[in-house]
C-alpha cells in the first residue's frame, strides 16, 4: 500500500509503515494541485495541521482508506466529506497532551516573568534588571476555560504550584473537577476571578471568539494565555487589551490563520510572548502521535479496528441490518433529551425494551451518546462518545428488558445530573417511521425532523392560539403539532415541528406568558444546538 506524508512527523512514525511493509512517501507542504497529484493513488494520507484535507482531496484519491492526522486538531480535515467518501479520519488525541501541557506551563511562566522580552534585551546588550518586576504564581488563580484532557493536565501542574483553580466546563463533571482541586464555576466567574486564565477548549462554532473585547475587560490586570486554537481568542481585541493595559500580559501560541501574517497585531505588542504553534513540538510527543498514526494506518490496511477513528463504525456485520435503524432513533433520542436538560450533564441512561433488546447494543448506545455530546461537543461521533463519556466523568448505563407494553421496541434515553433529569423515549413506527412517544412523564406521539418547538404550559385556554401567532408573526410556518396534557386544567406539552428556526425574540415573547412553563427549541439537522428556557 502507499502512503503519502504531506506534513513532517517523526522518523519513528514512518520506520514502523515501512517496516509494515508500505511505501512511504513524503509531500511536505504540498498544496494545490501538487497535494491532488501526490495523493492520486495513495492509500494512506497522514497530515498535521498544515495540510488542508478537502473535499477535492478525496475526490483526487479513489484509494484512499484512511486520512490520519498525527496529532488531536482536526480542525484542517473535511470529515464529511471524508465519511461521504468512506475514508476513516483518525487522530493520535493523546500522544501530545503531556506537551501541550507543558509548553502552557512554559508559556504561564514566560508571560509572568516576561522571560522573552528580558532575554531579547539581554542579548542586545541591556541589563534591564529594573525593568522587569515578575508576578508569583503560588497564590493566583488560574482559570482555566476548558477542563479536557490538556486542561486537566495543566490544573494538575499549576495546581501543584500553589495556583488556586477555576474551571469552566460546561461539559466536565463535579466528581473529575474534585479529584483535580478545581472549582467549577460559570463563565463569568472564571474571567473575573482569574489572576492567569488558560484556554484548553476545541475551536468549534460555540467557541469561535469565546473571548473577545468585554471578556477581557472582564480580566482586568490578568494575563491571558493561548495554547489551545488560535480562533478561540480574538487577536485583535487581546492585542489592543496587552497594548492598553487593560491586561498585564498574554502568551499565545496558536493562531487564527498559521503560519501568521507578519501583520498580525499581536506580535507588534511586546507584552505579548508568541511561539509557532510549539504545543506538541517535543521529540517524545512526535514520536508518540507519529507511531501511534502509523500503527492505525497499518490497522486500517489490514481491517482491525481502528484505535481513535472519529467516522468509523465498527459493528459486526450479521447484526448490523437489525440494529442500523435504531442507531439513528437512539441519536435523535440523545439530540432531543441534551436540548432539554438544563443542567450539567453527570449522567446517561439508555434503556432498551421490546425486540431491541435482544440485540447487541453497545453501538446504539454509542449513537445516543453522541446525540447527546453532539450539542455540546466537538468531533463525537459513535466511535467516541463513550471515551467521551469517560473522560469527562459521566456515568452511561444501559438498562435491557424485553417486555415493552406499548411499542414493539422502545428506546429511551435519560439525560441527568443526579437530582433532576430529561427522559426521551422513541419507537419506530411501522416501515421504519421515527417517533418520540415520551417526554418526561408525557406521553406524546412526535415526529422527529428539522426545527423543532417543545413547550410545557398550564392547560388553559388560549395558548395554542398564542404560540401560533407568535410563530406566525415571526413567519416560522408549522408543519405538524402534537399536543398532550396530564388532566384538565393541569399541565400539558406541545410538540411542534417548524419548518423555520424560531427567533430568539419569538421564544422569549412565548417564555414571558404567565400560562408558559418552559419552551425549548431544538435542532434535528446540523447537529446544532439549541437553547432552553425556564420560567
Ligand atoms: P479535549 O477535547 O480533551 O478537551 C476540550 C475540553 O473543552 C472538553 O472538556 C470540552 O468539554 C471543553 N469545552 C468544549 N466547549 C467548551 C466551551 N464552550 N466552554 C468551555 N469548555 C468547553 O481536547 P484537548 O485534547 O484537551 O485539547 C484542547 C485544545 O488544545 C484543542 O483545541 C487542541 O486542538 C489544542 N491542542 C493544541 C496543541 C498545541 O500544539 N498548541 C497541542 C495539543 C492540543
Ligand atoms: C494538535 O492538534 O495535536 C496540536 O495542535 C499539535 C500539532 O499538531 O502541532
Amino acid at each position: 500500500m502507499r502512503v503519502l506524508v504531506t506534513d513532517p512527523i517523526a522518523d519513528a512514525g514512518l520506520d514502523r509503515l515501512r517496516t509494515a511493509g508500505h511505501t512511504v512517501d513524503t509531500a511536505y507542504d504540498a498544496e494545490g494541485s501538487d497535494l491532488l497529484a501526490a495523493v492520486a493513488d495513495a492509500n494512506a494520507l497522514i497530515v498535521r495541521s498544515g495540510t488542508e484535507v478537502t473535499e477535492a482531496v478525496f475526490e483526487a484519491a479513489p484509494d484512499l482508506v484512511i486520512v490520519g492526522r498525527a496529532g488531536i486538531g482536526v480542525d484542517n480535515i473535511d470529515i464529511d466529506a471524508a465519511t461521504d467518501h468512506g475514508v476513516i479520519v483518525a487522530n493520535a488525541p493523546e500522544g501530545n497532551v503531556r506537551a501541550a501541557a507543558e509548553h502552557t506551563v512554559a508559556m504561564t511562566f514566560a508571560a509572568a516573568r516576561s522571560i522573552p522580552q528580558a532575554h531579547g534585551r539581554l542579548r542586545d546588550g541591556e541589563w534591564a534588571k529594573s525593568d522587569y518586576l515578575g508576578t508569583e504564581l503560588n497564590g493566583k488563580t488560574l482559570g482555566i476555560v476548558g477542563l479536557g484532557r490538556v486542561g486537566q493536565e495543566v490544573a494538575r501542574r499549576l495546581g501543584s504550584l500553589g495556583m488556586e483553580l477555576a474551571a469552566y466546563d460546561p461539559y466536565i463533571g463535579q466528581e473529575r473537577a474534585d479529584q483535580l482541586g478545581a472549582e467549577l464555576v460559570e463563565f463569568e466567574a472564571c474571567l473575573d476571578r482569574a489572576d492567569f486564565l488558560t484556554v484548553h477548549t476545541p475551536l468549534t462554532p460555540e467557541t469561535e471568539g469565546l473571548i473577545s473585547t468585554d471578556e477581557l475587560d472582564s480580566m482586568a490586570g490578568g494575563y491571558l494565555i493561548n495554547c489551545a486554537r488560535g480562533g478561540v481568542v480574538d487577536e485583535t481585541a487581546l492585542a489592543t487589551a496587552v497594548e492598553n493595559g487593560t491586561l498585564a500580559g498574554a502568551a499565545v501560541d496558536v493562531f487564527a490563520d498559521e503560519p501568521v501574517s507578519p501583520d498580525n497585531p499581536l506580535l507588534a505588542v511586546d507584552d505579548v510572548v508568541v511561539t509557532p504553534h510549539l504545543g506538541a513540538s517535543t521529540e517524545a510527543a512526535q514520536e508518540h502521535v507519529a507511531t501511534s498514526i502509523a500503527d492505525q494506518v497499518v490497522a486500517a490496511f489490514e481491517n482491525d479496528p481502528v484505535a481513535n477513528a472519529l467516522n468509523a463504525p465498527s459493528i459486526d456485520e450479521s447484526a448490523f441490518p437489525r440494529i442500523e435503524p435504531y442507531i439513528g432513533l437512539a441519536e435523535t433520542a440523545g439530540k432531543v433529551a441534551a436540548q432539554m436538560f438544563a443542567g450539567r450533564t453527570s449522567t446517561v441512561r439508555v434503556r432498551y425494551e421490546g425486540d431491541i433488546a435482544d440485540e447487541d447494543v453497545e453501538f446504539v448506545t454509542a449513537s445516543a451518546l453522541k446525540g447527546v455530546f453532539e450539542p455540546l461537543e466537538w468531533q463525537v461521533n459513535a466511535v467516541n462518545a463513550p471515551k467521551i463519556a469517560e473522560e469527562r466523568g459521566i456515568e452511561v448505563t444501559e438498562e435491557k428488558t424485553r417486555q415493552s407494553d406499548d411499542f414493539q421496541s422502545l428506546i429511551t434515553v435519560t439525560v441527568g445530573d443526579g437530582t433532576d433529569d430529561i427522559v426521551v423515549g422513541a419507537t419506530l413506527f411501522a416501515g421504519g417511521d421515527p417517533r418520540i412517544v415520551r417526554i418526561d412523564g408525557y406521553r406524546v406521539d412526535a415526529r422527529p425532523s428539522g426545527q423543532m418547538l417543545v413547550v410545557r404550559n398550564y392547560d388553559r385556554p388560549g395558548v395554542l392560539g398564542l404560540i401560533g401567532t407568535v410563530l406566525g408573526d415571526s413567519e416560522v410556518n408549522i408543519a405538524g403539532m402534537f399536543n398532550g396534557r396530564e388532566t384538565i386544567g393541569g399541565e400539558a406539552m406541545t410538540v411542534y415541528n417548524l419548518d423555520d428556526p424560531v427567533p430568539n425574540d419569538a421564544v422569549e415573547t412565548i417564555r414571558a406568558d404567565e400560562r408558559i412553563i418552559d419552551v425549548t427549541d431544538i435542532t434535528l439537522s446540523d447537529g446544532a444546538g439549541a437553547g432552553r428556557s425556564d420560567d
